[in-house]
């Protein structure tokens, strides 16, 4: 999708919070992100917390020999949100993931930081020095947004990595246009509602049915309905990026729309 401040980034991404962390053996976790590359969810999201810093090492191992088929994502948590503290973490997260850029580096959630010039300047700097391609934040409701608009430079923000599925709809009436309106790109995160109840779902089972897709590719592509709105699904088994890659060419109609609306109100 096109980004509002130019350039763009890829619908349907990866996310990486438990991986590298025992769930599926590392080599599946592993397969499972390359599988995902190669069926072109080719934005990767991790942080510097995840796993200690192990996801995005394990991000690092997939990308190498790869990195321009990648749109990268990290984060750098609001406990390192100094003028020093963001440019060491941006440091090591490059180091953890073998490269000299990131294309997006988002502040992970506001947590105490009051000042967010401080963040708006790291971030700046940090773009001029070609580390980073862009910046935005995770997290951040109406109010925080408005903070940081009414910062020097504030309003060059990319994106708000915020959670969004079928099962929880809470940015729909005011943080979702509020973006839409002032540039900023969504980011959905546990857009399969972190793989609950939701993917068991009858009415996501007859509208997967009618397309001959699956349950998830259609949570996801609901996700992405918009063309304004990036997804990340996590999954450390290649089968399920499989399914999840499916979202990429369905296209939902008026009736499966409709039927979602009834099972999953606004
Ligand atoms: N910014 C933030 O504060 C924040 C917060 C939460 C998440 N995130 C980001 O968003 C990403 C995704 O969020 P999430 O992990 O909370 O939730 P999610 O993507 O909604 O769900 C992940 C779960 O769904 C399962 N799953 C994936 N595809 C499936 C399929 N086709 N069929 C059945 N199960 C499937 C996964 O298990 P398997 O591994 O077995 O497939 C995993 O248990 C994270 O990895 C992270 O990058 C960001």
């Amino acid at each position: 999708m096109e980004l509002p401040h130019g350039g763009s980034a890829p619908a349907l991404g990866q996310g990486s919070w438990h991986l590298a962390q025992g769930r599926h053996p590392a080599a599946e976790e592993e397969e499972a992100l390359q599988t995902g590359i190669s069926l072109g969810m080719t934005l990767i999201d991790t942080a510097e917390v995840y796993g200690q810093g192990r996801a995005e090492e394990m991000v690092g191992r997939v990308i190498a020999g790869q990195r321009d088929k990648v749109f990268l994502v990290s984060k750098v948590a609001p406990s390192h949100a100094t003028a020093n503290g963001i440019r060491a973490a941006c440091a090591a997260s490059l180091a953890r993931l073998g490269t000299d850029h990131l294309d997006l580096y988002l502040l992970h959630w506001r947590g105490g930081v009051s000042d967010l010039s401080v963040v708006v300047d790291s971030f700046e700097a940090l773009r001029a020095e070609g580390r980073i391609r862009r910046w935005g934040v995770s997290n951040f409701r109406v109010a925080d947004m408005e903070d940081l608009f009414r910062v020097r430079g504030g309003d060059a923000c990319a994106a708000n990595q915020v959670r969004y599925s079928l099962t929880d709809r809470s940015i729909e009436p005011d943080l979702l246009p509020w973006c839409e309106r002032h540039g900023v790109a969504i980011m959905a995160y546990s857009p399969l509602g972190s793989g609950n109840a939701l993917l068991r779902s009858p009415a996501l089972a007859g509208v997967a049915e009618r397309h001959e897709s699956n349950p998830a590719a259609v949570a996801l592509a609901w996700t992405i309905r918009s063309g304004h709105v990036i997804s990340i699904p996590e999954s450390g088994s290649a089968a399920h990026v499989r399914q999840n890659a499916a979202a990429l060419s369905l296209r939902l109609t008026a009736q499966d729309l409709g039927d979602l609306d009834r099972a999953f109100p606004a």
